[in-house]
């Protein structure tokens, strides 16, 4: 529970295959709990071009009831030995919210009674969008679940991707409705097209200003 399932990561993983074949990239991960879909991607990487590089980036908070979980992510790269294709941002994509999506998943922690107690960086995707204009591949969105929030993330992460740069995101389905009507708002938007999608993963493609004047 809460980590992307195996048989949706071998999607992820079959459709950057075939976008990207084998050259290197540079990725980006909001959202790593354990760091199942991290380590996924992480170890298809290596298998692709060693000098691809993937940036993470989680607030190191309890999760489902697992307290600081990033930690448990990082021995997880470091088991795969992802070290050299692994570059781990501790912090908020954007501001801080609460967590665990407002929900108390094991009746043991409560996110809106802590949540003054909470305490991580803030802004850090859009630290990277300052820094890394146009230079990234593609961009996994799996943290916050807010559909504004996604929103925000997603004006940053149009600044950060390349043309033809891809937008990975999970729980494109009607548990999470908002971030359903979300993605197919934005797939029709004259930033973003749909590129794939599995029931559970929503692909876009970050489109070229000719294709925006075709869509528009
Ligand atoms: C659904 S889990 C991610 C599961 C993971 N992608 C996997 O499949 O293995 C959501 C994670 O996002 C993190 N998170 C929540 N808000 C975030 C934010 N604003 N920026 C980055 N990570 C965030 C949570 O701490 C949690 O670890």
């Amino acid at each position: 529970m809460g980590s992307i399932p195996e048989d949706h990561l071998d999607f992820v993983v079959l459709k950057l295959s075939e976008h990207f074949g084998k050259s290197k990239v540079v990725g980006i991960h909001v959202g790593n709990f354990l760091g199942i879909s991290l380590c996924h991607i992480g170890n298809w990487m290596v298998t692709q071009d060693a000098e691809s590089k993937l940036i993470c980036m989680d607030p190191n908070l309890n999760h489902r009831g697992i307290t600081r979980c990033n930690d448990v992510a990082m021995k997880l790269v470091q088991h795969f030995k992802l070290q050299h294709q692994i570059i781990n941002i501790v912090g908020y994509s954007l501001w801080k919210s609460v967590s665990n999506d407002g929900l108390n998943y094991t009746g043991t922690y409560d996110p809106i009674l802590n949540f003054e107690e909470e305490d991580s960086l803030e802004f850090q995707l859009e630290n990277l969008s300052g820094l890394l204009h146009g230079q990234i591949d593609f961009i996994v969105l799996d943290g916050n679940h807010n559909h504004k929030y996604l929103l925000e993330e997603l004006n940053h992460v149009n600044k950060l991707l390349k043309y033809n740069g891809l937008v990975i995101i999970d729980d494109v389905h009607e548990d999470w409705a908002a971030i359903k009507e979300t993605f197919e708002l934005i797939s029709h938007g004259n930033q973003f097209t749909k590129f794939d999608f599995d029931g559970r993963i929503g692909i876009l493609r970050k489109i070229e200003d000719t294709e925006c004047l075709q869509k528009a």
